[in-house]
């Protein structure tokens, strides 16, 4: 096949924060998976990727802290590119979007639309904080929403009934900044007229979905923009961190930053071309017609990848001579979440990549999440399977193989590759499987089925194994000796081809079992075939993978504990809201420990006429018999959880924890009934 061009761009990662596995999950690890996998074919690509350093994100932790937002974009930038080496990610560059290459380009784009009227200016009310003297972006104002009552709403949008409204419509507002009550003023902002593009968006990904199959879930998010119909979007913000507006009369105005940021990715290709003294490198990729440009996002980037990114693209391409490429498809992929819930910096629950791989080494974490990948549905990272992947996958398939294998090289073939005989039906189903394999792996890559090859690369580990046991080597090797080299050949070969095939998702292994084959990859397609030739020297086995002990994973599982989120200040609230909360009497008919949990206590409770299962963290206070046929006080109405993988529907209340972490349960008199409700 010919050679193909392929340009693959991750979301740029906003420095502000650590890279968790969440992220990795989402936008990066599968963008490396496939690149890795496209270099061994021989594929032309480029990987390009950075950190995204505008935005009010970025302003309000430079906030929080009291520094300049350079000062956070500086840590974080440098924080999480480490973290991405250490994970093995293939970047060609890890670029910035404060640097100066990137200004100019997105000025340019700014510049583009503005000299062609093709944006709109508009006057609107904006929230002002006279105190600051300040414009106050969205999330720097809180207030009342208008609809619903909660009290938390942005100046122009609920979170929590998805309304919009004007900022005038907000009650009782209030600046993050001083905490003042900002006034309305006019402002003006210019406008990329989105709508105008509909058509020739829903055509471009009609076409590009017909010709190579985007993902259902990123059909149905744009699908829902259509039908809701695009509006103009403003591409201005009243912000000094930023880029500046290009004009004259802009003072105090930067570029959005999801109008900018998209830009990141091809001003980040200029800087590699910089880099690599190649100043048009850039266009070979992004200009040219034959290019395959894959954009790895998670879910919520969709709406700026499909349709707002494309639709900057092709305006420019309207008034310029030199036309950039489309995305040709954009594999987002859902959320990872973390032992049964979101990952929260505040609440301490997950864990960034840095302390991670402090731990453990990158290729386990590779691996276990290249299993788990949320490709169609939100999943999760348990330490458990993290354990049980490592453990039961890398070490006793793939890890046993390989050492068997070479152990008996080294015991009797002196550590060379023995001569192939008289092949046996056993034998040459073997090779013809080998054989299949780059293909097999090859074709679900392709597609961006990431999940489903490495279970099948994982299961090429498996048949190895298979053929190993059932040709008895240990057994031929003092019977026929000849049939015994034929089996080390061919589980030799087949060490290679794993080797290979693995790469993109265990490279630091990989590079290991090479060294210990003395060999170098080749072409993908060629690696099933048998290519150590025969008297060809090995090197001495190493340690792959080291088993991960009980106690180790338990130490990270106790780190998490139960987290309760800690408010700073009593809120007030209505009886409306509080009278949301169903507390309702529960009596405890069972309760044992949980499995590797010294905080955990399985409840089975009892209310009316239902019996449900509660995961309580009290069993530092506890023993379990001194709870059996206790009344208790339960949230009855709390939505239903996973906690170290076991259902929990209810809440348990307690007082909270003395100076030695006990709690105490809130006891009924037993003359109540169970169920009976509290108000
Ligand atoms: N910084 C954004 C996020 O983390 C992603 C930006 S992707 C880009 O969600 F294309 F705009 F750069
Ligand atoms: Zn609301």
């Amino acid at each position: 096949m010919a050679k193909e061009k392929v340009l693959v761009t991750s979301a740029l990662p906003y420095a502000n924060g650590n890279i968790h596995l969440g992220h990795l999950s989402g936008a990066y690890l599968p963008a490396d998976i496939y690149v890795r996998y496209k270099r061994l074919k021989g594929d032309d690509v480029i990987y390009i990727c950075g950190s995204d350093e505008h935005g009010v994100p970025i302003t309000i932790t430079a906030d929080k802290e009291k520094v300049h937002p350079k000062v956070i974009i500086d840590r974080y930038h440098e924080l999480n590119k480490k973290a991405f080496e250490k994970f093995g990610m293939s970047f060609d560059i890890y670029s910035r979007t404060s640097l100066p290459i990137h200004h100019k380009t997105a000025q340019e784009f700014f510049k583009c639309y503005y000299d062609n009227g093709l944006l709109i200016e508009k006057k609107s009310m904006q929230f002002y904080d006279e105190k600051v003297k300040m414009f106050l972006p969205d999330r720097y104002v809180e207030g009342t929403c208008p609809r619903c009552g909660y009290e938390e709403a942005r100046s122009d949008e609920c979170e929590k009934c998805g309304s919009l409204y004007e900022p005038s419509e907000l009650k009782n507002p209030k600046s993050k900044i001083s905490g003042e009550t900002p006034v309305l003023k006019e402002t003006s902002h210019w406008y990329f007229p989105l709508g105008k593009f509909q058509e020739r968006l829903q055509k471009y990904i009609d076409e590009m979905n017909k010709r190579y199959g985007w993902k259902e879930n990123v059909l149905q998010y744009c699908k829902g923009w259509f039908t809701d119909g695009l509006r103009d979007r403003a591409v201005t913000r009243d912000l000094d961190w930023g880029i500046k507006v290009p004009l004259n009369n802009a003072e105090g105005k930067v570029l959005y930053v999801w109008f900018e940021a998209v830009l990141g990715y091809i001003s980040a290709t200029k800087d590699l071309s910089e880099k690599r003294n190649d100043p048009d490198l850039w266009r070979r990729y992004w200009q040219d017609p034959n290019t395959k440009y894959i954009a790895f996002i998670g879910k919520d980037n969709v709406v700026f990848h499909t349709i707002i990114f494309p639709a900057m693209l092709m305006a420019w391409n309207d008034y310029n001579e030199d036309k950039y490429i489309l995305p040709q498809n954009v594999p987002a992929n859902e959320f990872l979440n973390f032992e049964g819930r979101k990952f929260s910096k505040s609440r301490g629950w997950g864990i960034d990549v840095i302390d991670f791989l402090e731990i453990f080494p990158p290729d386990p974490l590779r691996y276990t999440l290249a299993a788990n990948l949320p490709e169609n549905k939100d999943t999760d990272f348990y330490w458990k399977e993290f354990q049980s992947r490592n453990n039961g996958e890398l070490a006793d398939i793939l890890g046993n193989f390989i050492n068997r294998t070479f152990a008996f090289a080294f015991k009797h073939f002196e550590g060379k590759v023995p001569k192939i005989g008289t092949l046996e039906d056993i034998d040459k189903d073997m090779i013809e499987l080998l054989d299949s394999y780059p293909e097999k792996v090859g074709n679900l890559l392709e597609r961006f089925r990431i999940k489903d090859a490495v279970f099948e690369m994982m299961n090429l580990a498996r048949a190895a194994n298979k053929y190993f046991n059932d040709s008895e080597p240990w057994i031929t090797i003092k019977q026929n000796k000849e049939k015994c080299a034929t089996t080390i050949n061919i589980c030799l070969n087949t060490v290679y081809t794993l080797a290979e095939i693995f790469e993109p998702v265990i490279p630091f292994t990989s590079e290991k079992i090479f060294k210990m084959l003395n060999a170098k990859e080749c072409n993908w397609s060629e690696c099933g075939k048998l290519k150590l030739k025969e008297e060809h020297q090995l090197n001495p086995p190493e340690i792959l993978f080291t088993k991960i002990e009980d106690k180790v994973i338990e130490e990270q599982i106790n780190k998490l504990g139960v987290v309760e989120e800690q408010t700073q200040q009593d809120e007030e609230i209505s009886i409306e809201e509080f009278k949301r909360v169903k507390l309702k009497v529960a009596k405890i008919i069972n309760a044992e420990r949980v499995n590797k949990s010294d905080k955990l206590l399985k409840l089975q409770i009892q209310l009316d006429n239902e019996v449900r299962q509660v995961v309580a963290g009290i069993a530092k206070s506890y023993e379990p018999h001194e709870l059996l046929g206790k009344n208790v006080l339960i949230v009855a109405n709390l939505k239903p959880a996973k906690i170290f993988g076991l259902e929990s529907k209810g809440m348990i209340l307690a007082l909270d924890s003395d100076e030695e972490g006990k709690v105490k349960i809130i006891e009924v008199d037993n003359s109540i009934k169970p169920g009976t409700l509290a108000k």
